[in-house]
């Protein structure tokens, strides 16, 4: 009899689809669609397509669990993350669509944070770029290579700010600016999804983690999160917004909890902020596991209970706790739980395959032809390869160290980084293979072919062994210029990899002060997923690059800098400090009422550091030199109605051409809450041959001057701002104008 239903009920919905009026709204199509399949599914079958689970890897390859496979062809999953390649989709798609009752395909979904198999810069390096549209084609060419390979959903962008780089995962995001995230993440969404989510080399994106993780206590990973309802509108939402508002179709939930509620229990979150507020109509995800955590938050007594609030609040997708599957059918059946609830869930889950047109073809993302051929291609390597050394940061360069001479004949390089590829990758490097990543030692090989490269490491990232010195300083003597290259470990970074200190690990500084004492002329070259405190090398290094973690390319990129063959342009989007106590540490800072004066002990400061950071936000020096003036406003005076013009000139001063990012910042003077000393409100790339002059105007909306006022109203206020332009945070070019 339940064939004959089932038959029946298949029958009906294949016939509504026929006779689908072509012209008929595709939106209102699908819906009606999926209210018609919503109708057919058991509460089981509608559970599964809340359920997402992980594929596993042992030294054998991708598998998945025998229990998971079970609940795959019963339907009672619907979605797979970690699983990629056009076999192993196809086969675990087929289970789903030949072997369940109502044929719903799986949604593929994978951490593709910065590259898929072609590895990008780390996020945090991207962000050093400053260039929106190189970020954007990086998402894009993410987005070819991973649905060359059967996936259809990638974890990403993450929008978290985060103003303490003793947070490992600050490397995943854009940085401590929301203007600076808010563009990246906008742009990293258009680049995952493009225009048409069913095309087959679209991603669907995923804005995590929502929200303010970035804001963990101390730094320490997965740590509460307490602030001000308006620091979280001013500082931390922008990015998750602009993501969303830039069509992103999903959302994961962030471990931490907000002001005492988890974020996967909150429904101010989920549902006010997100859907009623934003009017986001995707579906939300949680992190892994995050379901079961809130036992261990103490906001849940039991299984059931951890399941029910979590969907109450407006969380749709368990990731990998199993909770949802486990009770919810239970708690419905029981009257405990409006089925509504999870129809509404259902529903958004489904319209996200529809998007994906996996519903007209299931294996419309698995082709052998894309996955040979989609995948590094000479294009996609190359994008990465300008990507890497855009957002490689110049920090010192005294007398002119930099760039190193083709004619120089011995080179030493030297330290754990210099012929290193795993960590050139990075963490969450997805299914990119660290082998085929370029070493700097091969991209310097490359770019200075007569030259004689010696390689010593010295000493190991970590460790207090120091046997390697000698060789390390014998190869320094005999050169004509030395590379150190330094830094840490990929994991070091990323998830669960908080440092209490953020100095170079193991004995690397006294390498570099050994090295460096030879008098010889000497880069360093950071690599690392956050600030470090390299304050020595600040001030004893000849040269000082930050090369964070640049991907596949890294080497090539590396040399293409040193070289001078790239003239660096990239400018810090996280501010670096001189020791972890002067953390949180920001550009935006509030001025306070004892601002600091050197003459004055009683004034906001320390007895033993600057206030200043080691290097500020938005920093970076070039080969050349840029100078600006003629800062002038159309008016001074202006109403709401105005836009804010004003113009300056940028003159490129040295012998090379090189890029500039030209970098806007408004302080509002008085308000009636305290406003940063500046902040961030426009910037533009601008190419300068030597000697030439450009006029570079901006045009800001009158919403540039808008906060949230103490009563959470979102608007301005008359009175007086200054406006700062200049190559970073510390611009001092500037001009005054009033809103009327
Ligand atoms: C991890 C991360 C999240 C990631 C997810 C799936 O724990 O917090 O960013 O997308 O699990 O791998």
């Amino acid at each position: 009899m339940r064939n004959l239903t089932t038959f029946l009920s298949i029958a009906i919905l294949l016939a509504f689809n026929a006779c689908q009026s072509p012209q008929s709204n595709k939106k209102d199509a699908i819906g009606t669609k999926i209210d018609s399949l919503i109708s057919l599914m058991t509460i089981e079958e509608k559970v599964g397509q809340l359920t997402l689970y992980t594929s596993d890897m042992d030294q054998t390859g991708a598998y998945i669990r025998k229990e998971y496979e079970s609940d795959i062809k019963q339907g009672k999953v619907g979605a797979i993350f970690n699983a990629y390649g056009a076999d192993y989709t196809r086969r675990l798609q087929e289970m789903a669509v030949n072997s369940t009752r109502l044929r719903i395909p799986l949604l593929f979904g994978y951490d593709v944070i910065h590259g898929h198999r072609t590895i990008f810069p780390v996020p945090l390096a991207e962000a050093a770029s400053w260039n929106i549209s190189a970020i954007q084609n990086a998402a894009r060419i993410a987005a070819e290579e991973a649905t060359a390979e059967g996936l259809h959903w990638t974890f990403a962008p993450m929008c978290d700010i985060s103003r303490d780089p003793r947070w490992g995962r600050m490397v995943e995001g854009a940085g401590e600016d929301p203007f600076l995230a808010s563009l990246i993440a906008e742009a990293r969404v258009k680049g995952f999804q493009g225009d048409d989510l069913a095309s087959n080399n679209t991603l669907a994106a995923c804005v995590k983690h929502l929200a303010a993780y970035g804001a963990s206590q101390a730094g320490r990973d997965y740590h509460a999160v307490d602030m001000s309802e308006n620091i979280l509108r001013e500082v931390y939402l922008p990015p998750y917004k602009a993501a969303v508002d830039a069509g992103a179709v999903t959302v994961m939930t962030s471990f931490n909890d907000l002001n005492g509620i988890p974020a996967t229990a909150n429904k101010f979150l989920l549902t006010d902020l997100l859907r009623d507020e934003w009017g986001f109509e995707g579906f939300v995800v949680t992190d892994y596991t995050s379901i079961m955590e809130l036992l261990h938050h103490g906001v849940a007594a039991d299984t059931a209970e951890a399941a029910a609030i979590s969907l109450k609040a407006g969380v749709d997708m368990d990731m990998q706790s199993g909770f949802f599957q486990k009770t919810l059918p239970t708690l419905v059946e029981n009257k405990q739980l409006d089925e509504a609830l999870i129809d509404e869930a259902v529903r958004r889950i489904l319209k996200v395959k529809f998007q994906l047109g996996l519903f007209d073809d299931p294996y419309r993302y698995i082709s052998k032809e894309r996955e040979e051929n989609d995948i590094m291609n000479p294009a996609q390597l190359e994008a990465a390869r300008d990507m890497a050394k855009r957002s490689i940061v110049l920090l010192r360069n005294e007398k002119q160290t930099l760039p190193i001479s083709t004619k120089v004949k011995n080179i030493a390089v030297i330290g754990p980084m210099g012929d290193n590829k795993r960590d050139m990758i990075g963490s969450w490097s997805a299914a990119g293979d660290w082998s085929k990543s370029v070493s700097l030692m091969e991209g310097l090989q490359a770019r200075y072919p007569g030259a004689n490269i010696q390689f010593a490491k010295g000493c190991e990232i970590e460790g207090t062994d120091k046997t390697g010195f000698r060789e390390a300083k014998q190869i320094a003597e005999k050169a004509d210029f030395v590379i150190l290259a330094l830094g840490e470990a990929y994991w070091m970074s990323g998830e669960a990899a908080s440092r209490s200190t953020i100095d170079l690990p193991g004995v690397q500084q006294e390498l570099a002060a050994l090295i460096i004492e030879t008098g010889k002329p000497t880069a360093t070259i950071i690599f690392s997923g956050r600030p470090l405190t390299i304050n020595w090398l600040a001030e004893n290094s000849p040269a000082l690059l930050q090369a964070w973690f640049l991907g596949t390319q890294s080497g090539h990129a590396l040399a293409d800098v040193v070289s001078g063959y790239y003239n660096p342009s990239g400018k810090l989007p996280v501010t670096f400090p001189r020791n972890v106590g002067q953390i949180p540490i920001y550009y935006s800072m509030k001025n306070t009422g004892r601002p600091f004066d050197a003459n004055n002990k009683y004034t906001s400061k320390y007895l033993d550091v600057p206030n200043e950071p080691l290097y500020a936000f938005g920093y970076g020096l070039s080969y050349t030199k840029f100078v600006y003036s003629k800062l002038q406003m159309d008016k001074h005076s202006i109403t709401a109605q105005d836009s804010i013009r004003f113009s300056l000139e940028v003159q490129n001063t040295g012998k090379l051409a090189g890029e500039e990012v030209v970098q806007v910042y408004v302080h509002d003077q008085l308000a009636t809450i305290t406003r940063p000393v500046r902040e961030l409100k426009a910037f533009k790339n601008v190419f300068l041959k030597p000697g030439e002059t450009q006029k570079i105007s901006f045009s800001l909306p009158i919403e540039a001057l808008y906060f949230y006022k103490a009563d959470l109203s979102y608007g301005s206020e008359p009175g007086k701002f200054t406006i700062f332009a200049g190559g970073d945070s510390n611009a001092s070019l500037s001009t005054a104008f009033e809103l009327r």
